[in-house]
């Protein structure tokens, strides 16, 4: 028998995670953390959870699961970058494929009442023929990371089919907010904010002008806690269909933290879509979602908190 009342979070020492955690917290769940800490930090993790240092591809995913009994598992734990995706396959399959397929398997062998799989609607669809994109175009994912998110959907499905699995699969846009890495390979805000605020020019990949659907991470975690008892059996785009160019956001940034260079130039990375934005209307129709955090308002969050953090 399921715990009611316990939530397993995976990967939830990270940026989306850790906040994911706080909030099921301040509902009075029972919270239990599974990171290894490869990209999260132990300074996001809410004190009031039960962390768990772990790989969720090796056993102690398995004794989580026997000694909790989550009801409900959040599974966010991933090998979270494209560039990354391309230099080190092998690993981004591990942690994204095998490590998901772990997760599924957990999920139905101790009866799980609902799974919801952090997804990429940023990385899946690939270079769709037109924008915003819904969910009922096809996957063509251009990246290793859109490939091995893919796959992790894939068995998600599967299980449902094969096993009755009751889950939701969230794809997200481009998430940004306070304790996003800037020192990591993912999320263009906080790197560049980052370099800019030690004064070194950061560097563009390619023109600039590939664009991005941004969403806050608040937005994001509204959207995981209607996924508990919206959505059974389905997929959502979790976007704000509003771009912003790579070129944009440099200069905003520039901007708000009075840094006078351009930027360096580098050569586009394999894997980066060109454009991409996603339509929220099934999320906004049945999940009673939509985005709330105004960018502006949400740039200027972020970039507090890395001026009050670095
Ligand atoms: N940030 C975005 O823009 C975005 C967009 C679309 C989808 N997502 C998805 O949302 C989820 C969270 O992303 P994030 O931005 O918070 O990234 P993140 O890198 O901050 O979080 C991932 C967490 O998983 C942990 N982790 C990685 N491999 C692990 C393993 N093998 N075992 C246990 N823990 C492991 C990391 O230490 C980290 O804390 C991911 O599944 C990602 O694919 C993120």
């Amino acid at each position: 028998m399921a715990n009611e009342n316990t939530a397993l979070v995976t990967g939830g020492a990270g940026f989306i995670g850790s906040h994911l955690v706080d909030r099921l917290l301040e509902t009075g769940m029972r919270v239990v953390v599974i990171d290894d800490l490869s990209s999260g930090q132990l300074k996001n993790i809410n004190p009031k959870c039960i962390f768990m240092h772990g790989d969720i591809t090796s056993g102690t995913l398995d004794s989580i699961f026997e000694k909790e009994k989550p009801s409900l598992v959040f599974h966010l734990a991933a090998q979270s970058s494209v560039a990354i995706s391309s230099q080190k396959p092998m690993l981004d399959a591990s942690t994204n494929v095998l490590g998901t397929l772990k997760v599924v398997e957990n999920c139905h062998e101790h009866g799980v009442k609902k799974l919801i799989y952090s997804s990429t609607g940023g990385a899946i669809y690939g270079e769709p023929p037109e924008l915003p994109v819904d969910e009922s175009t096809p996957a063509h994912p251009i990246s290793n990371y859109g490939v091995s998110k893919f796959q992790g959907e894939q068995f998600i499905q599967l299980y449902h089919k094969l096993h009755n699995l009751n889950y939701c699969i969230l794809r997200y846009s481009n998430v940004y907010g306070p304790r996003q890495d800037g020192n990591g390979e993912a999320g263009v805000i906080p790197i560049f904010a980052t370099l800019m605020q030690e004064g070194k020019q950061p560097t563009i990949y390619g023109t600039g002008e590939q664009k991005r659907d941004f969403v806050s991470v608040h937005d994001v975690v509204k959207a995981n806690m209607l996924a508990i008892s919206h959505g059974k059996q389905t997929v959502y785009n979790i976007g704000s269909s509003v771009m912003y160019s790579v070129n944009q956001i440099y200069d905003l940034i520039k901007e708000h933290t009075d840094f006078a260079k351009e930027a360096l130039l580098g050569a586009p990375r394999p894997g980066d879509v060109f454009e991409i934005s996603l339509d929220y209307s099934k999320a906004k129709r049945e999940l009673e979602w939509e985005p709330e955090v105004a960018f502006e308002n949400g740039l200027q969050e972020t970039l507090q908190y890395i001026q009050a953090h670095s």
